[in-house]
């Protein structure tokens, strides 16, 4: 099969991207304990990758308390801020775009993020399907249990909605093009969705409605500082990890979709849950968000060069998000082009090693 429709432009908000492959959002862990500020070693990393139609940027905690792995990104400081100004310049002079997902773990996380404290969640609970990782005594990174969260009051829920907008104003101070939403992938966003993690009466729980109001909340919040043509959000219905169950997933999604489009929000993210495990989504279930939501549709999981051309074809997606293929290939769109070869991801580098495993590997 010829690869051409992921080569075509694509309009998302008031920006053109060049094609439709997206750096999906990737988790790499490579800033300083405590701090979370980007340095030259991340500059280079995203510059390595400017020629992605779009960069997701790695999920960015919106406070320390919204953090459940050492070195993961932050974005509520001057310092981080100045940090992310730099590298979305960089990436721009290089003709790229870049997207900032605006990131809260909830009960994903510990008390060593905490000042000893519990993490938060919709409901208390402990999760010992969960693991986050911290810096040991001697220095080393591990992976440990989530220390048993505690429920938010309605009060905190209203301070956590003001730290994702506070977040998303310093994203666009940065230059980012766009800020996306965090709602999937079973951290706080989802877990309030998802009734084995939410047992609350109050109405943020109970009801679909009530079960999708933070999301909401939160969007409206953004869309305060954020115009809606740069806004964009992620969402993974069937994902079944971190202690993630729910009872309406297709449900859920689709009155979220609804939802995001009457807020004319430009691009609905879904992260497909089979790469960890979960269902393949159907092409019927694709059909009824296509319905549901008229903006820029990116999936993501498990795609190679053939089968995005493929989804895109369809008409059932309209760009495509690359994980671990970006993280081993850093000129993926060129490779995609001439049909390969790809390098392969080194997993014992994924979430740590500094420059090893992130920016060495080599292009063509
Ligand atoms: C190392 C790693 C880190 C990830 N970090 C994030 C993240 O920060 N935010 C997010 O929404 N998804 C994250 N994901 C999920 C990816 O965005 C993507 O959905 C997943 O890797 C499946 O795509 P792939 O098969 O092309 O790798 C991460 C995945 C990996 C492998």
């Amino acid at each position: 099969m010829a690869v051409e429709k992921l080569f075509t432009p694509i309009r998302i908000g008031n920006v053109i991207l060049p094609n439709r492959i997206i750096m999906a959002p990737l988790t790499r862990c490579r800033t300083e304990e405590p701090g979370n500020i980007p340095t030259d070693l991340n500059v280079a990393y995203y510059v390595q990758r400017a020629s992605a139609g779009l960069i997701i940027s790695e999920a960015l905690h919106i406070a320390k308390s919204a953090q459940g792995y050492a070195g993961s990104a932050g974005l509520f400081t001057d310092a981080q801020e100045a940090g992310w100004r730099k590298i979305v310049s960089a990436v721009h002079e290089k003709g790229g775009h870049l997207s900032a997902q605006i990131w809260h773990v909830g009960r994903v996380s510990h008390s060593y993020f905490q000042q000893g404290q519990q993490p938060v969640g919709p409901s208390a609970m402990a999760v010992p399907e969960a693991k986050c990782s911290i810096i040991q005594p001697d220095g080393t990174q591990a992976y440990v249990p989530c220390t048993p969260c505690r429920g938010l009051t309605i009060d905190e829920i209203q301070a956590v909605v003001g730290q994702y907008r506070a977040s998303a104003q310093r994203a666009l101070n940065a230059g980012f093009d766009f800020v996306e939403e965090h709602a999937a992938n079973g951290y706080l966003l989802q877990q309030f969705q998802a009734d084995s993690a939410n047992r609350r009466t109050d109405r943020y729980g109970g009801s679909l409605e009530n079960r999708a109001r933070i999301v909401l909340e939160v969007m409206d919040a953004m869309l305060e500082v954020v115009p809606p043509q740069k806004l964009g959000v992620r969402i993974s219905p069937y994902f079944n990890i971190n202690g993630i169950k729910e009872s309406q997933p297709e449900e859920m999604a689709l009155y979220l979709a609804a939802a995001f489009r009457e807020r004319k929000v430009a691009y609905l993210s879904v992260a497909e849950p089979s790469w960890v495990g979960g269902i393949a989504l159907t092409d019927r279930f694709k059909e009824k968000i296509r319905q549901a939501y008229d903006g820029v549709i990116i999936y993501a999981g498990e795609y190679t060069a053939e089968k995005a051309e493929a989804a895109i074809t369809s008409g059932l997606a309209d760009a495509i998000g690359f994980g671990r293929p970006f993280i081993a290939n850093p000129d993926l769109v060129a490779r995609m082009r001439q049909g390969g070869p790809y390098n392969t991801v080194n997993t014992s580098t994924i979430y740590k090693g500094g420059a090893k495993g992130y920016t060495d590997y080599p292009t063509l």
